[in-house]
């Protein structure tokens, strides 16, 4: 039984990291793991800019531990009113990785989204000639949309007309919880998709049954344990299409137990260990560190990276909560025993 690991240090190629204060508590736990992330631009005012994105990766830099070499690679936030123009500055901004399409209403955040995607058409021309990856939140909002269908129908209504009009864009399907998801990736080129912690670990009983779980409720929402199963193969399969993206998404305790709670898991506080957690269940430990730190740098077109980390096995239980805005944070499975801690380097 493998009991050590050293892997090159991994990258989160989707992370939430929110702003003011609260970077004073999101940001060490991802630099303590990871080298780079892909941060999120679904801030309340979100980052619609150049500009605005490079304000906040100061932010996020400052808020930094000493000595950390973190590097947020940052990201757009489509609305209907970006330009063509604001993505041939961005693709010239070398702090710049992406840009992100929410579908207005779909998550937090959201409500400034893109409302008629096919009104994106010139943006979309603009990342493909000037070579910005597309990460999408793939969900219809339709209120006639069972949610548990929600991104099986965009795929179909939204994400096959964008694959087949911009064949030369790179396009990351975020957070994939379906096998429809899974098989779309698979079946097109310049196609990737991140896959998550807890869409990995969990099904939707783990989120419904025997009593609601809010600190299990993330979007899109858990599956049936058929998706669970297509996502964990896909992990698995040494398949460069599919990468480590945590989707860490902190909410305080207050904004997840209420009656309208927010969606979000927080992972960043033992991200890679859950992570070895489902590659070892699956028998697949050697396929770790390919997903976790090479597949991601290669389909953003960056350098792998040369540093290493070393996980042992060993049982550990995560605090209950975090101190975070004055109030607490509960980290994802806090009331389970985790298999995995990385090693403190020397
Ligand atoms: O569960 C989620 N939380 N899904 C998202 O798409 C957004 C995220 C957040 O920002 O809280
Ligand atoms: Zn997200």
């Amino acid at each position: 039984m493998t009991t050590k690991l050293t892997i090159t240090k991994p990258d989160d190629w989707h992370l939430h990291l929110r702003d003011g204060d609260a970077l004073n508590t999101t940001v060490a736990f991802s630099a303590r793991q990871f080298q780079r992330a892909i941060v999120m631009p679904n801030l309340a005012q979100p980052i619609i800019n150049t500009e605005l994105a490079l304000a906040y990766r100061q932010r996020i830099l400052h808020a930094s531990p000493s000595g950390s070499s973190f590097q947020p690679l940052m990201t757009l936030y489509l609305t209907d009113n970006t330009s063509a123009n604001d993505i041939q500055q961005a693709s010239l901004c070398e702090h710049i990785y992406a840009a992100k399409l929410y579908p207005a209403g779909a998550t937090t955040n959201s409500s400034n989204g893109v409302t008629d995607i096919n009104k994106l058409t010139d943006v979309l021309h603009a990342m493909q000639k000037h070579r910005l990856p597309l990460l999408v939140h793939a969900e219809v909002t339709d209120s006639d949309i069972d949610i548990f269908d929600r991104e099986q129908v965009f795929i179909d209504r939204h994400l096959s007309f964008i694959r087949r009009q911009f064949p030369e864009l790179r396009i990351v399907l975020e957070h994939a919880t379906t096998q429809q998801a899974i098989a779309f990736v698979n079946a097109h080129d310049n196609t990737a998709a991140t896959l998550t912690p807890q869409h990995l670990l969990l099904n939707r009983n783990d989120l419904l049954a025997g009593g609601i779980r809010p600190h299990n409720y993330c979007l899109p929402i858990l599956k049936r344990e058929s998706h669970r199963q297509a996502l964990l193969q896909a992990a698995t399969s040494g398949n460069p299409k599919f990468f480590l993206g945590t989707d860490s998404a902190p909410h305080t305790m207050q904004a997840k137990e209420t009656a309208c709670g927010c969606a979000g898991c927080f992972t960043a506080h033992a991200a890679i260990e859950l992570y070895a957690e489902v590659f070892e269940s699956e028998n697949a430990l050697d396929k770790l560190e390919a997903f976790s730190s090479f597949y991601g740098a290669d389909f953003y077109q960056l350098p792998r990276n040369k540093e290493k980390i070393t996980l042992v096995k060993t049982l550990w239980q995560a605090p209950a909560s975090f101190p975070m805005n004055d109030q607490a944070l509960i980290p994802f499975r806090q009331d389970i025993a985790l298999q995995w801690a990385v090693q403190a380097s020397d």
